[in-house]
């Protein structure tokens, strides 16, 4: 059955304040591209064809206005709300009707991936059976959900942000679930600062003995863009790498051309809509 991907950009982004006080934190650049577009470019890269957006009821309609109803990647995108921000696994409950009984893989927005052989990764979890996190070394284990493994990769303890953490694997914002992800996420409680968390609904999974986590090691990068710090660091990282290369990473409408989803005509009216922009330069060249 093929998987829907949901991109969750919720939330008030006040550790960004004032930079996000008349907008969403998702909607600011990172780089040369606004920082949804990294999400959307890794569900792509993921096969996935299908995408919920879900914001705050005052910023959703920035979203569509920017990516609208996906013709521009060759996919289909939908948008909805999360009315209060009470908490990543919620996405799950609220998209529900969309999923409609298929897998799911659920991108917190600001989280970007970077790596040679991220998209094959991406890939054979999308095709995995059982559900999968994606799990990365940190030295601030302390900020994030924290998993332990086994020798096959199983996740053996899960904590969210532990004060004596047991490992520094964090689990990142991407997770890729069967089915069952909404019926787990409505049995869940919320958590102390009130939210339902994502990490209960992976300790779910992991009880029954069903969660893989995929360790990105050290050639991969991972930036949780929420902070000031990460946040320059993020566009930092995507310069440099661009500028060794002459290539765009992540770019949405460059991998639905390579993948075949949107044709050379398609890409060029977008090329053409952009033409003023480095951006719309770069989409020229890519049709030659
Ligand atoms: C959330 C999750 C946490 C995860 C992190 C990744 O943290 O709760 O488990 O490690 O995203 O970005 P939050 O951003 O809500 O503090």
């Amino acid at each position: 059955m093929d998987r829907k991907g949901i991109i969750l950009a919720g939330g008030k982004g006040t550790r960004l304040y004032p930079l996000t006080k008349s907008t969403s934190k998702c909607i600011l650049p990172v780089y040369d591209k606004p920082m949804i577009y990294y999400s959307l470019a890794t569900l792509l890269m993921s096969g996935i064809r299908d995408i919920l957006v879900i914001s705050t009821p005052e910023d959703v309609k920035n979203y569509s206005n920017l990516i609208g109803d996906g013709k521009n990647f060759g996919i289909n995108v939908s948008y909805d709300i999360q009315p209060t921000p009470d908490g990543i696994a919620q996405a799950l409950i609220i998209a529900e009707n969309f999923l409609t009984n298929q897998p799911s893989a659920l991108m917190l927005a600001d989280n970007i991936f970077y790596g040679d052989g991220l998209e094959s990764k991406l890939v054979e979890s999308s095709m995995r059976d059982s559900s999968t996190v994606f799990s990365y070394e940190v030295h601030d284990p302390e900020r994030f959900g924290i998993c332990e493994i086994d020798g096959n990769n199983r996740v053996i303890s899960l904590e969210e942000k532990p004060a004596k953490p047991k490992s520094n694997l964090a689990v990142t914002g991407l997770y890729f679930y069967d089915s069952d992800a909404p019926q787990i996420a409505k049995n869940i409680e919320p958590s102390d600062r009130g939210e339902l968390e994502i990490t209960d609904v992976n300790i779910e999974y992991m009880k029954s003995n069903n969660l893989y986590s995929e360790v990105l090691n050290d050639s991969y990068m991972w930036i949780d863009a929420g902070t000031q710090e990460s946040f320059l660091m993020a566009s930092n990282y995507v310069k440099s790498v661009e500028d060794k290369t002459g290539m765009k990473i992540l770019c949405p409408e460059e991998i639905a051309f390579k993948k075949g989803y949107i044709s050379s005509d398609d890409l060029n009216k977008i090329a053409e809509e952009y033409s003023n922009s480095e951006y719309g330069k770069y989409l020229k060249k890519l049709i030659a």
